[in-house]
């Protein structure tokens, strides 16, 4: 910890400010984060957690404020805004994104669901792309899945190959959005593992998550989010033993509850 607040920041959100229509969900978010830093984000459903992450990897147009990754202001943009531009998919290759949902391409092999980007949007050689691929797959421990297809794959299988998709774009961050929600109990602990050891590499990483036994072991920080702001941010310790805000006791107090129903 105490090396990574001497990191450079590569992300760098102010003021960050997103509306659908009248209704305003992220009401100025302000995070800083270290390069290597792990931060967690936890919060009731609805808080805008989702649309934050979104946010960071321009999936979602904010409405005002502004991002920076890697010093490059991302946001607010020169251009207009079209979903697919070139620009904004080179920001994205630099942003990796873990879903819930895996969203790996049904019809496509685990290989070939992680050297699609690669060739597409870097333009990669092929041959040096199966061969990152296969480390890759080694490395979340699913070599021998390499010709499978994903519905042959069990959630926690999916979820691995869809983070070895996102590294294989060689992201200098990764956001995940619940990665294990989807995931039978018994599934959640590899993905976890995984996480990990990705962690324990130096990779930035922001998450939202629920699992807050993973949050107190592997986070550097966690943000407390609620009604669109960040309502409480600090160490695993000063959070989960010290909440300072109403919001974030009750928050607690009722993930405890559902802990033991
Ligand atoms: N595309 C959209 N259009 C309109 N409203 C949206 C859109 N996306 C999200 N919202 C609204 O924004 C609010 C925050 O949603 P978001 O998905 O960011 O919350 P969350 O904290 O991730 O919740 P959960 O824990 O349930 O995933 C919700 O009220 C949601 O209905
Ligand atoms: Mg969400």
């Amino acid at each position: 910890m105490t090396t990574k607040t001497a990191n450079k920041t590569v992300i760098k959100v102010k003021g960050l400010r997103k509306s659908f229509g009248s209704h305003e969900i992220l009401s100025g978010i302000e995070l800083d984060v270290r390069q290597g830093e792990v931060v967690c984000i936890i919060g009731p459903s609805g808080s805008g957690k989702s649309t934050f992450l979104r946010c960071l990897n321009l999936l979602e147009e904010p409405s005002d404020g502004s991002i920076a990754i890697n010093e490059e202001v991302i946001y607010p943009r020169k251009q207009s805004f079209s979903k697919n531009d070139m620009a904004l998919r080179r920001i994205r290759s630099h942003v990796g994104m873990v879903f819930q949902q895996f969203n790996l391409w049904p019809h496509k092999t685990v290989l070939n669901n992680i050297i699609e980007a690669p060739l597409l949007v870097r333009g990669k050689d092929k041959k040096d792309a199966i061969v990152n691929a296969e480390q890759l797959l080694m490395k979340v421990g699913l070599k021998e899945k390499r010709d499978a297809y994903p519905t042959s794959l069990s959630g926690g299988q999916q979820q691995r190959v869809a983070i070895a998709r996102a590294l294989a774009m060689d992201p200098k961050i990764i956001l995940f959005d619940e990665p294990t929600s989807a995931l039978d109990p018994e599934l959640v602990g590899e993905v976890l593992k995984v996480m990990k050891d990705l962690a324990a590499e130096g990779m930035t990483m922001v998450i939202v998550t629920h699992e807050m036994g993973f949050a107190r072991d592997v986070a550097d920080r966690i943000l407390f989010m609620d009604q669109g702001v960040v309502e409480e941010e600090g160490s695993p310790l000063d959070i989960f033993s010290q909440p300072k805000s109403e919001r974030l006791r009750q928050f607690l107090m009722s993930i405890l509850d559902s802990a033991f129903i």
